[in-house]
């Protein structure tokens, strides 16, 4: 027997992000003992979690191992691609509920399988290549500009935008290098808005829950895909929304998808709508919050239920406000800590900012989602003051790294 028997059940959380601060209240509130694997010395789950392994979520054997040793009963992530992978396989070996296969995990993750499931299957989706190797790479007759991305990555990483078979080439180079199995995408770019939409499949049908614009940081000619936030709802027609949710059911339709929240990031120009990609699962970073506020709806509730094979059930209304969520980047640094932003909350101009990083941590200098130091959030009726106060709050917050040096990136910002 073993000796942690008499306990409470076990669930092991993988990934330190944020938003998982909130799955590990919510599965203490449930009566688990929660235990995090995440790879760095200091995630920002931490705290939350009763006991912490520092290893990669990405070593499946490894968690298996952790889940096999500690008899887990629920091996869970909610927002981190790579991570649901692994709560499927580990779910699979070990007979744990799961919210959909492994071979499915697969299929949502991989850029390169989803692409061909869409496309198979009539999903909206821009025109692609599959590329292995550099060598006589065929691009098809795709017309520029193209997109070019790892098959396997998230975050933007290595993900340019390149308009000629010069920058093809060396994004290309690039893309199979960040790549762990060496594979690119490459595909023709779509120009429109990009709007990403958080719905929840229950009986096959969708319910689109929230719509938000991504915008990109300013980035002085370099090609890079990364957003400076997201702004909530997005300003799209009642027609675009049906037609969100009509794909929302064929890619369940596809995908033999249930019971699960589902996210769409996909550029839409007046009628015409293409899917970049979607996650059978919640979004990162300030979504489940933003969700809440706005909808009511508790979002990280949805996706455990949606774990543990028990029926959706879920309320949302539709939103009332405007709602920005800004991130934050510096310099190449050590990271040191935020001024300013507590006298932005107290006077209104912004709802709170969170910081994603532990004082002492190195942050490089990319601008990628693991790179961003923190976020803040701000909340108008009028879209217009949303924009000013946005303005406000990026020329009042600084960020200093660990030797007072002022690092936070302002010329990445252009709203309004
Ligand atoms: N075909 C395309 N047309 C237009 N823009 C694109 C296209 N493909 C990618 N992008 C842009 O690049 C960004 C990142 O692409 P993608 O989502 O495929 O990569 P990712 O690594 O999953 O990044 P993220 O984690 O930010 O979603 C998109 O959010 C979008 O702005
Ligand atoms: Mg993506």
């Amino acid at each position: 027997m073993s000796k942690y028997s008499n306990e409470k059940p076990v669930a092991i959380v993988l990934g330190g992000t944020f938003p998982h601060i909130k799955l590990i209240e919510n599965l203490k509130k449930r009566g688990y003992c929660t235990i995090l694997v995440d790879y760095y010395e200091n995630p920002s789950a931490k705290m939350a979690a009763d006991e912490h392994y520092q290893e990669s979520t990405l070593d499946m054997d490894k968690v298996v191992e952790i889940a096999r040793g500690r008899d887990a009963k629920l091996v869970i992530s909610t927002c981190i691609d790579q991570a649901n992978v692994t709560a499927c396989y580990v779910a699979e070996k070990l007979g744990l509920p799961a919210p959909y296969s492994y071979e499915t995990s697969l299929a949502v993750t991989n850029k390169g399988i989803m692409k061909d499931c869409m496309v198979q299957n009539g999903i909206p989706t821009s025109k692609y290549v599959f590329i292995k190797d550099l060598s006589g790479f065929e691009y098809a007759g795709l017309k520029f500009p193209v997109a070019v991305k790892p098959a396997d990555s998230n975050s933007s990483k290595g993900v340019r935008k390149a308009c000629d078979l010069d920058e093809l080439g060396r994004f290309l180079d690039e893309a199979l290098k960040i790549s762990r199995t060496n594979e690119a995408i490459i595909e023709e770019y779509k120009e429109g808005r990009e709007i990403g939409v958080d719905c929840v499949i229950k009986d096959k049908k969708a319910s689109v829950i929230m719509t938000r614009e991504r915008r990109k940081v300013v980035s002085n000619g370099d090609p890079i895909q990364q957003i400076q936030g997201s702004f909530w709802p997005a300003d799209i027609t009642q027609r675009n929304i049906v037609a969100l949710k009509r794909i929302a059911e064929d890619i369940a339709d596809a995908f033999n998808l249930d019971n699960t929240p589902l996210m769409m990031q996909t550029i839409v120009n007046g009628d015409d709508i293409n899917v970049i990609e979607f996650g059978a699962r919640i979004g990162g970073g300030e979504n489940y919050q933003i969700i809440e506020l706005h909808t009511g709806l508790d979002i990280i509730e949805v996706a455990i239920d949606s774990f543990l094979g028990c029926p959706l059930t879920f309320d949302y209304k539709a939103p009332a406000n405007f709602y920005a969520d800004i991130y934050l980047y510096t310099e190449p640094c050590v990271f040191g800590e935020f001024s300013g932003y507590e006298e932005l909350v107290n006077t209104g101009v912004i709802e709170y900012l969170h910081v994603y990083k532990a004082r002492g941590v190195e942050v490089g200098a990319e601008i990628s989602s693991n790179n961003r130091v923190g976020a803040f959030l701000v909340k108008s009726e009028q879209i217009d003051e949303l924009y000013e106060k946005i303005n406000i709050a990026i020329q009042k917050i600084e960020t200093f790294d660990i030797n007072g040096r002022p690092v936070l990136r302002k010329d990445i910002y252009c709203c309004g």
